[in-house]
């Protein structure tokens, strides 16, 4: 008779420890949750560096989504302000967060994160803006989830070169020169100063001379790219002969100007590149506006970011088998770009 109680009791108990713990790692993306261990306390603090961002948002979505059913996400907005954001951190930190997920605001002020977050034994997994090499260096228990910028740079400019090499009639002056304008995101980001780089490269790189018109930063922004579009139409009207954007909002903001300036109707036309293939971007590529842009997987760098943090969160070392992604040099996950046209958008809805 006691023994039958006591077998009763560890199966109740039993069904107990089972029921909580599937309910700490149950859910979507079950395949790539890491560990196995009930995590239902667990809290992950998310810094993103302005929440006012087309691409950020997508990010910021995709990890809600990816920490659904698995671990509590406390996602704040540091308004663009890296003062705001180690305030934010600090509070993080105070809360006894287990695991700290940043889009910094300044990446040269992740080495000061790093140094608050080791003192408390929290990790800290940075997505979008890749920290100082040094920085990174400063200890085990950082990470780092992004895309080569680079890649995305020569993507964008291959997108101009085959244009240009279908349709002679876009060396509107017949000098055998590509005239073009750039609008560049913010000065010192790594996505800012490689796409500027590299997708001129990549024009030069197939023989074709470049002559740049016009350069101004409009700070990822649609009305700043429609403001400085509207000042290169002023100034050099008819000489530009393609506008390289380093992000969609800037691309749709110089496709407003050029549609102003009498663009995209009857014969007259732009080649215009971005990079995001934000939503409103493939609407542009749909109408013809847009020629083309670079796939940024948001969905993949906001569960790579979560999947690592959560790893870290249990106590463990993140790899392959329990967050689903690669990590290169101990540290870095890097999701790849893709050139989308009009021919192949569906691979980014
Ligand atoms: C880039 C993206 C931009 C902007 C920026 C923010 O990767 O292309 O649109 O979101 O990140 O850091
Ligand atoms: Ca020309």
């Amino acid at each position: 008779m006691k023994k039958a109680v006591s077998l009763l009791l560890i199966g109740s108990l039993a069904a107990l420890v089972g029921c909580s713990s599937s309910t700490g790692t149950s859910g979507s993306g079950g395949d790539q949750s890491g560990g196995g261990t009930a995590s239902s306390n667990l809290t992950i603090g998310v810094a993103i560096y302005k929440f006012d961002d087309t691409f950020m948002t997508g990010v910021r979505n995709a990890i809600e989504d990816a920490a659904k059913d698995k671990v509590a996400v406390e996602i704040v907005d540091s308004q663009n302000s890296q003062p705001t954001q180690n305030d934010k951190v600090d509070l993080f930190i105070t809360k006894q967060v287990n695991a700290l997920a940043i889009n910094p605001v300044d990446r040269t002020a992740a080495g000061v994160i790093i140094d608050k977050a080791k003192q408390a034994n929290i990790p800290v997994v940075f997505f979008n803006r890749e920290p100082l090499e040094e920085d990174m260096q400063k200890w085990d228990k950082v990470y780092y989830v992004g895309a080569r910028a680079e890649e995305s740079g020569t993507i964008s400019g291959q997108l101009i070169v085959d244009y240009w090499k279908a349709h002679p009639e876009a060396d509107k002056n017949k000098d055998g020169v590509l005239q073009y304008v750039m609008l560049k995101g913010e000065p010192g980001h790594q996505d800012a100063e490689l796409r500027t780089k590299y997708s001129v490269q990549a024009i030069e790189d197939a023989g074709i001379k470049v002559e740049k018109v016009a350069e101004d930063t409009a700070m990822w922004d649609r009305v700043k790219g429609q403001e400085k579009m509207a000042a290169f139409l002023t100034s050099a009207g008819d000489k530009i002969e393609a506008v390289l954007a380093n992000n969609d909002d800037m691309a749709l903001g110089a496709i407003e100007a050029l549609k102003a300036a009498g663009y995209f109707q009857d014969d007259k036309y732009m080649p215009v590149v971005g990079v995001d293939a934000t939503a409103p971007a493939l609407k542009a590529l749909e109408e013809g506006t847009m020629l083309g842009t670079v796939l940024n997987d948001a969905k993949n760098q906001g569960q790579a970011t979560l999947n690592i943090a959560h790893v870290l969160a249990q106590g463990q070392t993140p790899n392959k088998e329990n967050t689903g992604y690669e990590i290169v040099d101990g540290k870095y996950v890097w999701i790849p770009y893709k050139k989308i046209t009009k021919e192949n958008m569906a691979d980014a809805q």
